[in-house]
């Protein structure tokens, strides 16, 4: 990965978490990296996308096209950076983040998981600071958690649809079969 982009991109998190403060004091339960199974405080997405299944067919050049996002093109910052390269959520961002990256490793934690659900969280984000605008008061409702931030940032302005279906294929084929 060309490590000088992803450090620029890295900025921001890192910047949002540090201005938190002590007020980003969420439960430590969701902080453990690589956990499985993970708990998992993430909202959930409307229903009008939780339905939606993806409609690329699991060729191998759509899974390379979805790796290539992962490990390095997508901008601002590459989900290797955070997810890490293995997809265990131990990318080196992860250790500063809470709630922790998710696990895509985590087989029984993804399983649960719909498509539709993984495909909202990469465009819209994961109660960013965000886009008010499409994403609403997604921030402000977040069960069991004490804080209204996380790390995963919307690429809705950055991947085209056919992107996001790619890297959800990507992310499903990284599940270790014994999790
Ligand atoms: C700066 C760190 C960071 C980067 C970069 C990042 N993520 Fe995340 N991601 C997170 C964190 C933290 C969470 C956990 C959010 C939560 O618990 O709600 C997460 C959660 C997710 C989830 C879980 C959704 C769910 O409902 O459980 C998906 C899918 C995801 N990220 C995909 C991606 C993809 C694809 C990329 C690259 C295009 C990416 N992430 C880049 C930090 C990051």
């Amino acid at each position: 990965m060309s490590t000088g982009k992803n450090l620029k991109g890295l900025i921001r998190p890192l910047l949002i978490v540090a201005c938190m403060g002590a007020s980003y004091g969420d439960a430590d339960e969701f902080k453990a990296v690589g956990r499985c199974p993970e708990i998992r405080g993430t909202q959930t997405a409307p229903t009008s996308y939780l339905g939606r299944t993806n409609p690329l067919s699991p060729t191998a050049e759509n899974r390379a096209a979805g790796a290539r996002l992962y490990q390095d093109d997508a901008r601002p910052t590459p989900c290797v950076t955070c997810h890490g390269v293995l997809g265990d959520g131990q990318g080196p961002a992860a250790a500063y983040l809470n709630p922790a990256p998710r696990n895509f490793r985590c087989r029984s934690t993804m399983l649960d998981i719909p498509d539709g659900q993984l495909y909202w969280v990469i465009e819209q984000g994961s109660g960013e600071l965000h886009h008010p605008a499409r994403q609403g008061a997604q921030h402000l409702g977040r069960p069991g958690r004490t804080q209204t931030v996380t790390a995963m940032r919307s690429y809705g302005d950055y991947l085209t649809e056919e992107e996001i279906w790619q890297l959800v294929l990507y992310i499903r084929s990284l599940a270790n079969e014994t999790d």
